[in-house]
């Protein structure tokens, strides 16, 4: 008998379904132009279906139409983009997850005092950039303990991107002490995500075949893979049900699901339906549906 396990944390974090509450109702109730700046996250399924709410993205405030109205993602933003947006007469609905809103506090108030900020996590992402944004775009930023070995300055105050690996935090800090810097910390990682990698983690290590679903643009849910794939060699990325291995999937008794903190709650039960139809189709025998939900 065929037993599909579903990671205890998986899917949709408490950030994302606020901004795409926050995102739905703003564009049922707004009258003009309303935007995003950048997509809200990062899962075609979901953008794709704002995109019909009528939310346009855009890349900068400065492409909105002055007085109409623009989405903050949960990445946050920096100062920067406030300043303009005020210039510009913008009415923003800002869904900064409340989680990233504390590190800008964080780091403003850490410069406010001479400190050195470092942010653990990618120079790249949205969010650190918009950590950055809050303390003068003076940030050193690291995402690895050699990284960390290169800085020079002194008087630190550490902080990490929401979603990067405690073992990357962990092993920065100790790169930090081993060069004998002064440096404070706070661990900003979120639990949202070190629950979804554990419960990943827990889950590959039981299961013959895992999937991860999620959107292939999503750090977050790239991570669960990286960290199924330890656990399990038989991983595979669902990006939509099409990419679903059903071969691996009829071979396999026990069959692991784990979706990142983007990844909507339509897909993992569109996964996991087909799933027990195919086993249904397959063995004539019922799965077992209560390990099914959350
Ligand atoms: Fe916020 Fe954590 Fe999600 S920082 S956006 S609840 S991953």
């Amino acid at each position: 008998m065929k037993e599909i396990i579903r990671a205890d944390h998986s899917g949709f974090c408490f950030g994302v379904r606020e901004a795409i509450e926050k995102a739905e109702k703003a564009a049922d109730q707004c009258r003009g132009s309303i935007y995003s700046c950048g997509s809200l996250i990062h899962n075609k399924l979901v953008t794709e279906k704002l995109a019909r709410k009528g939310i346009q993205v855009i890349q900068s405030p400065l492409e909105a139409e002055a007085g109409s109205t623009v989405i903050v993602r949960s990445h946050g933003e920096g100062k920067n983009f406030y300043e303009i947006a005020e210039k510009r007469r913008l009415k923003l609905v800002d869904a900064t997850c409340p989680f990233v809103a504390r590190i800008h506090d964080l780091v403003r108030t850490a410069k406010e005092k001479g400190k050195q900020v470092v942010i653990v996590g990618d120079e790249n992402h949205p969010e650190v950039q918009g950590i950055n944004g809050w303390c003068g775009d003076s940030a050193i930023i690291v995402s690895s303990p050699q990284d960390a070995k290169q800085i020079t300055e002194d008087d630190l105050f550490v902080v990490a991107q929401t979603t990067i690996r405690s073992s990357v935090f962990d092993q920065v800090l100790r790169a930090l002490e081993e060069t004998g810097k002064t440096f404070s910390l706070t661990n900003t990682i979120c639990h949202a995500t070190s629950n979804r990698q554990k419960s990943c983690m827990e889950t590959a290590k039981k299961v013959e075949l895992m999937l991860v679903l999620g959107d292939t643009q999503s750090s977050n849910t790239k991570k669960l893979y990286d960290i199924s794939k330890k656990y399990c060699t038989n991983t595979h990325f669902v990006e939509n049900i099409k990419d679903l291995p059903l071969k691996e999937v009829e071979k396999c008794n026990r069959i692991g699901v784990a979706a990142g903190a983007s990844t909507p709650e339509c897909l993992i039960k569109e996964v996991i339906a087909n799933m027990s139809e195919n086993t249904l189709e397959n063995n004539n025998e019922m799965n077992s549906m209560d390990a099914l939900m959350d």
